[in-house]
């Protein structure tokens, strides 16, 4: 990380954690985006990674067209796709942001990545793939409609934020208006009302977690940002959705998304699962399942699952 400015990074994180990014654009130069790219933007494509992979593994791919990434920062969702699904799809690609300084930074990085590929500045209407990635905190009400009126306009909308409550709880509401345009293809099992939104599920969200790559731990310059900045590198929760208008396969019914963390207890674990009958919790006994207990346990669990139950309790899990 040599060369990073970091009072820059600690500016940018006052202004996220204070909720003031909302305000007034806060790229101030290249070198702030750079920065930025270099460090949240590369825990925001872990993320991605996360949700890519989660797609890829269901063999979903995205449709073929014009890609436009909104409020991309310095375009680090454009790029983690074109990275997974490669270029055969993409077209054309947009950056658009109300920062002309990030628009600039992003194409002219993205135009570097991938000689040849069309990258335009600007936004583009009906966009076949449509990438939103930790915008939401900074808009406002009025944009956020803007916003969804543009997202209708898309064949497919893939949409990645923050994992905490109020974030999810807001890209739950925009699921619930979106679903009768679009079909739900992630995180959701079924393409019902949100199973959080049910009487007793207040305290839940729907959350998950991706995992760094392993040499961030070990990486220095990767300790001293968590230092100076209070980052607990092991922790990268992340709310998302992903809406296509083509029609979604419908998983087997047995198919569970866990959701948050699973809470280790001494005889097995607690998981809250997402099915098609709702969000609830559900119990896997060490006993009778303990490699996938281990698996809970260490925090190593494929997050798409499909489990054999006697009620709330696991008795096998059928595939993850
Ligand atoms: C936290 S950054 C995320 C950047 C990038 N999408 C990423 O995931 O790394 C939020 C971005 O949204 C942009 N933004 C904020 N309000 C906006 C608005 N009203 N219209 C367009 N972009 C906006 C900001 O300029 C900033 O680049």
């Amino acid at each position: 990380m040599n060369g990073i400015d970091w009072q820059t990074l600690r500016r940018l994180r006052r202004t996220y954690l204070e909720g003031t990014a909302g305000l007034r654009d806060y790229w101030q130069s290249d070198a702030d985006l750079e920065a930025y790219d270099r460090t949240f933007a590369q825990r925001i494509g872990w993320k991605w990674d996360f949700v890519l992979a989660d797609l890829e593994a269901r063999g979903w791919r995205p449709p073929r067209g014009t890609v436009l990434d909104w409020g991309c920062g310095s375009g680090v969702a454009a790029r983690a796709c074109l990275d997974h699904f490669g270029r055969t799809e993409i077209t054309r690609l947009h950056y658009a942001d109300r920062s002309a300084q990030a628009v600039q930074y992003a194409t002219r990085k993205a135009g570097m990545k991938y000689p040849g590929l069309e990258v335009a500045a600007g936004a583009v209407e009906s966009p076949t793939v449509l990438l939103l990635s930790h915008v939401l905190t900074e808009l406002s009400p009025e944009q956020v409609e803007a916003l969804l009126e543009l997202a209708l306009t898309a064949e497919t909308v893939l949409w990645v934020e923050p994992g905490s409550f109020e974030v999810s709880l807001a890209l739950i509401a925009i699921r619930e208006r979106l679903r009768t345009v679009f079909h739900c293809v992630s995180p959701c099992p079924h393409q019902g009302r949100c199973g959080i939104l049910a009487k007793g599920n207040e305290a839940h969200w729907c959350h998950h977690f991706a995992t760094p790559p392993s040499a961030v731990f070990q990486d220095p310059d990767w300790g001293r940002f968590a230092a100076l900045l209070e980052i607990d590198l092991r922790s990268l929760p992340l709310s998302y959705l992903v809406l296509d208008r083509r029609p979604a396969p419908a998983p087997p019914a047995d198919t569970v998304r866990v959701l948050g963390r699973p809470r280790i207890e001494k005889a097995g674990a607690r998981l809250l699962g997402c099915a098609a009958e709702g969000v609830r919790e559900f119990r896997l006994p060490k006993r009778t399942l303990p490699e996938a207990f281990h698996r809970f346990r260490k925090g190593r669990w494929p997050s798409w699952q499909r489990w054999a139950c006697r009620q709330d309790e696991i008795t096998e899990i059928l595939a993850s």
